[in-house]
């Protein structure tokens, strides 16, 4: 159990309690990591968490935070989630690793696991990875090598990840791209977002680029999460299906933040009714241990060649074992519903905030993937980074983590885990109204 620090006599049925951010050995932390760590590595604030569970952080001066990041969309099921916990342990006291160019149960077991919970009506196949970029370079790879085209297409404002097939494909920010060119050749972006904007595939790409039978695949995020937790709309969704349907290409799913019953469904373009041919899953999947994987079609993956891809650590034996324990947990806690009430409330108590105040643009997103735009007008939509970055700030303050994203660093998004209680929301939603409420207009 964490415990609310001894100096505070008063503590709150759900943590949140910052003396001092960064408290000192925090600030003596801060200089040593800054000593030895890339400065590539972004850092959102001054925190240092030692310690997690449930939806609770303790940082290294025993502050308190309610965590509505979730390690970014990761610790899906809590922070060090007892069954999780136990999993990892029995695992790593018997095998940690051995490769899976082996056969190894534990990885059988996962792959099996994640063909029940898979969208695909017929029997599919699992390809683990470590991470989702990963996911992601193996989802490319597989395109080309089963449709023998080599044409990709992915959509403005997606993010798939920071190695070179997955960075080619992403467009939410041009410092992903910059200074490192040429990306990888045959990726072309389409606009996001709007049934309309898929009359670009006619009327641009097929027309104008290349022909659609050169086109291996389409991937698409249901809900662009470092774009802008954009949301596409079902129907567009389903147009995209039925282009990819009529011209023979591949559809990849990225539900690599979307995934693991995030938005309140198992996957988020069920909400879209349909059924990609390629899914790309990692963060939530293991709760914290690496893990990427490609689920497909059964007949999609045969036609992959034995020692056509592989990886020595992907689909470790103790990030399996957490994986099937976060997929029982997820079926056993009934979190997938809990993710789809808990976003409800959170939608609710946001919409109801930016009724109250106009400098919130929008709010939007899908079961606990939720975005808040911060706005300098309403109608013009003119992005208010300002606001938002001193939200962020002054939320971590009083002991509530949130991140941003979007193109213009303007959105807050929220991602607490999906076994976040009605409690911990209600909690997060006051800390956040009092965040905002004490920016004064000027500081924007
Ligand atoms: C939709 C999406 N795709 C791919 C990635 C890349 O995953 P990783 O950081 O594990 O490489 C991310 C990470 O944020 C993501 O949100």
């Amino acid at each position: 159990m964490i415990q609310a620090p001894g100096k505070l006599a008063q503590a709150p049925a759900v943590p949140h309690i910052v003396t001092e951010l960064p408290g000192p050995k925090a600030r003596a932390h801060l200089e040593f990591d800054r000593q030895w760590t890339s400065p590539s590595v972004p850092r959102a604030y001054p925190v240092v968490p030692i310690r997690g569970e449930g939806c609770t952080i303790e940082d290294i001066d025993g502050n308190l935070l309610l965590d509505f990041n979730a390690g970014i969309a990761v610790t899906s099921t809590g922070h060090c989630h007892p069954d999780v916990v136990r999993a990892i342990q029995d695992q790593a006291a018997s095998m940690i690793h051995y490769s899976a160019d082996f056969y190894l149960p534990i990885y059988a077991e996962m792959c099996a696991e994640m063909a029940r919970i898979a969208p695909m009506k017929e029997k599919c196949r699992v390809f683990l990875s470590n991470s989702g970029t990963e996911a992601v370079e193996g989802a490319i790879k597989l395109a080309r090598f089963a449709t023998k085209r080599q044409y990709l297409v992915s959509f403005l404002g997606a993010f798939h990840g920071r190695s070179y097939g997955s960075v080619s494909l992403t467009a939410s920010k041009a410092k992903y791209h910059a200074g490192f060119g040429p990306m990888l050749p045959g990726v072309f972006h389409a606009p996001y977002g709007h049934v309309a904007d898929l009359k670009w595939f006619d009327e641009v790409l097929f027309d104008r680029l290349v022909p659609p039978d050169e086109v291996a695949a389409i991937i698409v995020e249901p809900i662009q999460g470092e774009g802008g937790f954009n949301p596409a709309p079902a129907s567009f969704l389903r147009e995209l299906r039925a282009l990819c349907d009529e011209n023979g290409i591949l559809l990849i799913a990225d539900e690599i933040q979307t995934g693991i019953a995030r938005t309140g469904r198992m996957w988020a373009f069920e909400h879209a009714g349909i059924v990609p041919d390629v899914v790309c899953v990692a963060k939530a999947l293991c709760n914290g241990m690496p893990i990427g994987a490609i689920v497909t079609r059964f007949e999609l993956q045969e036609r992959w060649g034995v020692g056509a891809h592989g990886t020595t650590f992907g689909g470790n034996p103790v990030s399996c074992a957490a994986g099937v324990a976060v997929m029982r947990t997820i079926e056993e806690q009934g979190l997938v519903a809990n993710a789809a009430a808990r976003g409800a409330e959170l939608l609710t108590g946001l919409r109801a905030l930016m009724a109250a105040d106009d400098r919130i643009g929008d709010v939007r997103g899908l079961g606990l993937m939720v975005g808040v735009e911060f706005v300098k007008d309403r109608a013009t939509r003119d992005p208010d980074t300002e606001t938002c970055e001193a939200l962020i700030q002054t939320c971590a303050d009083q002991g509530l983590l949130v991140l941003n994203c979007g193109t213009h660093h303007n959105v807050i998004r929220f991602l607490p885990p999906i076994d976040v209680t009605a409690e911990e929301i209600a909690t997060g939603m006051e800390l956040f109204r009092a965040g905002l409420k004490s920016l004064p207009r000027s500081a924007a």
